[in-house]
């Protein structure tokens, strides 16, 4: 944190007014809130959340002290971290296990497709009792699209519970259903609703404190980046400095936190030589930003789940559907296929035909 003010790769003016305002290190600026920042050294919001992201981005001694894990200590690690069940086993499967807690996974589709239902799922999911095989987690929901409905997640928790009651054998698992009711489940859903970029940003730069005094948080949704992120930027360049800066903070809290964190994308069309493609938003540098990423996509009338890029699974597709009691697998029709492109042209059956971009 003694890293000098001035070595930070800002903007000119804006090293400038930190220097005048008497910021010289990034100890300096590491307790401060965006807004009281941006007041004492008379930046805009949007720069000072740029700079406290960069300096909070700082490896610091949590680096130091994870490289000194052995290899062995970090798989053990990884096992005991654990991962949260879909409700869709085919899903499940390919992910490994579920979604893997320290890890950032994406989830991109059209509108209609299934992304929210999946993240309420995962959201209900992640406090399914231990004695059951859960993680008896809790989990923060952020919404930036309003499309989180508290009665979708009523429904899809009282499926859960029921579920839960079913399997119930010895008497620790009678016992835990006691505390695993829909009343406790909504509880255990923090939500927080961001209307822009700006918000977002703050928001996941107060995270850190929040999962400190949180430790039981497991699951962090952001539903979605791109909302914010697609609306009013007319400098790309900045847009991608801020999603590249979000991006490193996510990692970072999933690992230093032991939260799965997801993040819903939207589609965009890609156009060249002619041809147009279905791709995910927010350009390609942003591409590299998620550990792994599922598209969901149609195949006619039938929603598919493809993985790509995941760092220990293969790549994988496979069925679900979307029930009256939430995210679960096409009955008889589970197996992986292998084939199906989720970048369809546009002729393709996406349900609907998402907005042109600049990717
Ligand atoms: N109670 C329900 N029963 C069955 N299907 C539902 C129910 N609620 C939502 N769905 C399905 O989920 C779709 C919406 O999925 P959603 O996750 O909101 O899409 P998005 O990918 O845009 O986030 C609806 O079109 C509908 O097909
Ligand atoms: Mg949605």
């Amino acid at each position: 944190m003694q890293r000098a003010v001035s070595s930070y790769p800002f903007a000119p003016s804006v090293k400038v007014k930190l220097l005048n305002a008497g910021f010289h290190s990034a100890a300096d600026l590491c307790d401060l809130r965006p807004l009281q920042l941006s007041k004492e050294a008379g930046i805009s919001q949007e720069e000072a959340v740029e700079v406290l992201q960069a300096v909070r981005c700082e490896p610091g001694q949590e680096r130091a002290a994870a490289s000194q894990l052995t290899a062995l200590e970090l798989l053990e690690r990884e096992q005991e971290l654990g991962s949260i069940v879909t409700f869709c086993s085919a899903l499940d499967t390919a992910l490994g296990g579920g979604l893997p807690v320290g890890k950032t996974t994406e989830v991109c589709g059209a509108p209609g497709v299934g992304k929210t239902q999946l993240c309420i799922q995962l959201a209900v999911d992640a406090q399914i009792p231990v004695c059951f095989g859960g993680l008896g987690g809790k989990s923060l929901y952020i919404d930036t699209e309003g499309s989180f409905l508290v009665q979708r997640a009523v429904d899809i928790a009282q499926a859960a519970v029921e579920h839960c009651g079913l399997l119930a054998e010895d008497a620790e698992q009678q016992e835990s259903l006691k505390e695993f009711t829909v009343e406790t489940v909504l509880s255990n859903l923090f939500l927080v609703r961001c209307h822009d970029y700006v918000e977002l940003l703050a928001e996941t730069y107060l995270l850190a404190d929040f999962l400190a005094h949180h430790p039981e948080i497991r699951l962090v949704v952001i539903d979605s980046i791109a909302f914010p992120f697609r609306h009013d930027f007319d400098d790309l360049s900045q847009r991608t400095r801020l999603l590249n800066g979000l991006a490193q903070q996510l990692i970072q809290m999933a690992t230093n936190h032991n939260v799965a964190v997801i993040l819903t994308n939207q589609m965009t069309t890609k156009v060249w030589n002619g041809h147009s493609k279905l791709v995910p938003a927010l350009g390609e540098s942003w591409g590299h930003a998620a550990t792994q990423r599922l598209i969901l996509h149609w195949e006619g009338t039938n929603r598919l789940a493809s993985l790509y890029k995941s760092p220990s699974q293969t790549e994988a597709t496979v069925r679900y559907q979307i029930t009256a009691q939430g995210f679960r697998d096409v009955p008889h029709s589970n197996q992986p296929k292998a084939s199906v492109d989720p970048t369809v042209s546009q002729s393709g059956s996406m349900s609907k035909r998402p907005r042109m971009e600049e990717v």
